[in-house]
C-alpha cells in the first residue's frame, strides 16, 4: 500500500518525505486555504513547491464544475509539473472530464466518492485514482472502511485498474484497516502516519535496553 500525505503544509510534507516512505501528496481547496494561499499565481506556485519537495504524484483539485471549465483548469494544473494528478469531483461533468483526461494521458483522482456505484463510474471513465472519504462516512455512523473493501472486491472481479485511494483518514487504525481490505493508497494527515510508530511496549523495551547498555559502560 502506498502512503500519501493529505496536506498542503510544506513543513509537514517535508517531514513526511524525510521519513523515506512517502509516495505522494493530496491537497484540496480547504487544505490550500488553510495555508493562507491567495490568488491563482500563488496557488500554482504552491503546487510547484510541493512537486519540488516530493517527486511523486501530487493531486491538485479543480474548482470548476462544468466540463469545459474542468478541462481548461486541468490542463493548466497538469502543465505545472509532470507529477500533477488532476483531482476532479464526482459529478456528471467531472466524469466526462475524467474520460477526456484519460484519453489525453492526463492522470486523474476522482474525489468526493461515497458509494460503490460512484467508484464504478470513476473506474469506467479511466480515473487513475478514486478517493472514497472514509472519515466523513464514519462521521455519519457508517463504516467507511467497509466501502473500501467493497470497492476493492468489485475492482478485482471486474479487472478495473483504477487505484483505490482511501481519503479522509482520521486515525492510525484507519490506515491499518484500509491495508487489510485492499486499499492501494492511503492519504493521511502526518499525525496518523506518525501514530503508526507508537506502542508503549516499544518505549518500555527501549528504555530498558538503553539503561542496561548504560550499566555496561
Ligand atoms: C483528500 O484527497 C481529501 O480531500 C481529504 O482526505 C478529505 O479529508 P477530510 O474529510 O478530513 O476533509
Amino acid at each position: 500500500m502506498k502512503f500519501f500525505i493529505d496536506t498542503a503544509n510544506l513543513a509537514q510534507i517535508t517531514e513526511a518525505n524525510e521519513l523515506g516512505i512517502l509516495d505522494g501528496v493530496t491537497t484540496n481547496p480547504s487544505l490550500m486555504a488553510k495555508e493562507g494561499i491567495k490568488g491563482t499565481e500563488a496557488v500554482m506556485k504552491h503546487y510547484k513547491d510541493i512537486c519540488d519537495i516530493v517527486h511523486a504524484p501530487v493531486s491538485a483539485e479543480v474548482i470548476s464544475t462544468d466540463f469545459a471549465g474542468i478541462v481548461e483548469e486541468g490542463k493548466i494544473l497538469a502543465a505545472i509539473d509532470s507529477n500533477i494528478v488532476v483531482k476532479v469531483p464526482m459529478i456528471k461533468d467531472g466524469i466526462k472530464a475524467i474520460k477526456w483526461f484519460t484519453d489525453n494521458n492526463i492522470k486523474t483522482n476522482c474525489t468526493l466518492v461515497f458509494s460503490a456505484g460512484q467508484a464504478i463510474l470513476a473506474a469506467k471513465a479511466g480515473a487513475t485514482y478514486v478517493s472514497p472519504f472514509i472519515g466523513r462516512i464514519d462521521d455519519g455512523n457508517w463504516d467507511g472502511v467497509e466501502l473500501i473493501g467493497q470497492i476493492s472486491h468489485i475492482y478485482k472481479m471486474q479487472g478495473f485498474e483504477t487505484q483505490i485511494l482511501a481519503a479522509s483518514i482520521r486515525t492510525s487504525l484507519h490506515i491499518v484497516r484500509c491495508a487489510e481490505v485492499g486499499a492501494d493508497v492511503c492519504t493521511c494527515p502526518l499525525s496518523s502516519i506518525l501514530g503508526l510508530l507508537k506502542h508503549p511496549l516499544t518505549d518500555l523495551g527501549l528504555a530498558q535496553f538503553l539503561s542496561d547498555a548504560k550499566s555496561m559502560q
